[in-house]
């Protein structure tokens, strides 16, 4: 493979039999292939502005909230992060105070950061059969609402579809946040394909959510980048404020390409999206049909809807649990990718998760089929590597099941994330951390929800839950010491 610059990388990446089981969701096979220059152009005459659109464009926005059930509807161009970022801008003021899930994206947290604001967490139900986070209880935010300290509050946000494919109920968090007459904001970047069959889970404008922001680059054939800002018909958002956010975040130059191809994927999912989404549907049952038949790796599957906090489960995401055998997460993707050419979206300490959408082939389904079979055959017979990794993944097990509902104890919140990071800092070895301020966030990317963020103590657990992190091969990020060695504090 020619390796000497990005372009040529990819053109040569792009001629392997490497099959793609992560974003984005054209999954590289979908339209005719052009010459992107010639098609590249700017504002000129005939072609409409994104930020004050009144021809093409107004059109193709007016198309998409017609097909997803929606009052307004915005092409994002910076993906569903400059959407999350403009949604709570709108709705929250400086230094006000937002209701949050505890396992939103980093996006989520950076707004919170520049709005100043306090954060009310909701806390997900943790799935212990497979190490994920679970829904949201809705009755959690009542209880929030209901305490006088958060009289003040200006906006509910959470995530359905999780990275993982869990949904919330969605249609009682909204009545809940509506009761006090409080917006309520969606962050459904997996979720823009929920829409247009009756095979999938459906999705949160259906159910009443105000806001709603899409990554239609992960679920659907679109460039990555492309995403989607939904407002919902209702009366608790000021469209003005949003639109007003969205030309302060999103480029001047907004890509026509990316903007076209946006277009052309809802035009192709309005006229195919059903007949597509139903043949996914069905070739996804050769994956969970392996349910029965794998001892040693395990499939997540509708077992986990309950009727606290799941209420829906999205079979597109193929979560497959390494927990219990010799294998991490990590160690299943790395062998996916060396032994079969399956390239996975995300490893997690104990389970690989691959994404599938209506661009997958049968052909691919069956390759990571195969592949699952062949690697549960040889974990029954190999158990050598089982005795030398026990200690190391029992170390990930224990700590994530210390408390319920969030993996690594729930953090104790000393200041404001904007107060921590404006604050005085010194870096110190993380290994002698303990009782101090954090001054940055740390995640695992992907998925990207601190596990740490600035303004919280550094406990014990949080210390070794990074210690054991570290062994493995996924990517901690956030910290400025980017081997993880130390960690900014707060000076007092
Ligand atoms: C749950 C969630 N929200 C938001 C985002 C940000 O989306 P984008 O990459 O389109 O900006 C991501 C990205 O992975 C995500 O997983």
């Amino acid at each position: 493979m020619e390796q000497e610059d990005l372009w040529n990388r990819l053109k040569a990446y792009s001629k392997t039999q490497a099959y793609p089981f992560h974003m984005p969701g054209h999954k590289r096979n979908f339209g005719e292939m052009i010459n992107p220059y010639e098609m590249d152009i700017t504002e000129i005459y005939g072609f409409d502005d994104l930020h004050h659109p009144e021809g093409l464009l107004e059109q193709a926005q007016k198309r998409a909230a017609k097909i997803y059930g929606a009052k307004e509807s915005f092409f994002l161009i910076n993906g569903s992060t400059v959407g999350i970022l403009s949604a709570i801008a709108s709705v929250c003021q400086k230094n006000g105070k937002i209701v949050m899930a505890r396992n939103s994206h980093k996006s989520a947290y950076h707004a919170v950061y520049l709005n100043e604001l306090q954060v009310e967490y909701l806390y997900p139900e943790y799935i212990t059969e497979y190490d994920i986070n679970g829904g949201i209880v809705p009755e959690h935010l009542r209880e929030l609402l209901e305490e006088d300290k958060n009289r003040e509050i200006q906006a509910v946000y959470i995530t359905s579809p999780t990275y993982e494919g869990i949904l919330s109920d969605i249609g009682k968090i909204a009545d809940i946040a509506h009761a006090y007459e409080i917006p309520f904001i969606v962050d459904e970047a997996h979720g823009a394909h929920l829409y247009f069959s009756e095979c999938f889970p459906k999705g949160a404008l259906t159910f009443g959510a105000d806001i709603v922001i899409q990554s239609v680059h992960k679920t659907l054939p679109s460039f990555t980048q492309t995403a989607l800002l939904h407002i919902n018909h209702s009366e608790f958002v000021n469209v003005e404020k949003v639109k007003q956010y969205l030309r302060m975040y999103q480029s001047s130059s907004p890509s026509y390409l990316l903007m076209a191809g946006i277009d052309r994927c809802l035009r192709f999912m309005e006229e195919q999206g059903k007949e597509k989404l139903q043949e996914l549907y069905n070739n996804l049952y050769s994956i969970y049909g392996l349910k029965k038949e794998l001892k040693e790796l395990k499939i997540m599957g509708d077992e986990v809807k309950n009727d606290t906090s799941v209420y829906d489960f999205d079979s597109s995401k193929i979560v497959v649990s390494t927990k219990g055998t010799s294998l991490w997460g990590d160690m299943l993707k790395s062998r996916l990718r060396e032994d079969f050419l399956l390239e996975l979206e995300m490893a997690a300490p104990s389970y690989v998760l691959a994404m599938t959408t209506l661009c997958d082939t049968q052909e691919g389904i069956q390759r990571l089929k195969k592949a699952l079979l062949q690697i549960e055959k040889d974990l029954t017979r190999d158990n050598t590597d089982r005795i030398d990794r026990t200690d190391m993944y029992e170390g990930i097990g224990r700590i994530q099941n210390l408390t319920s509902g969030w993996g690594i104890g729930r953090p104790q919140i000393k200041m404001t994330i904007a107060q921590a990071v404006n604050s005085h800092q010194h870096s110190i070895s993380i290994k002698e951390s303990k009782n101090q301020i954090s001054g940055e966030f740390l995640y695992v990317y992907p998925p990207g929800i601190p596990i740490l963020a600035p303004g919280e103590l550094i406990t014990p657990e949080i210390i070794s839950y990074i210690q054991e992190l570290k062994k493995s091969e996924l990517f901690l990020q956030g910290l400025e010491d980017e081997q993880v060695e130390d960690i900014k504090v707060i000076s007092v």
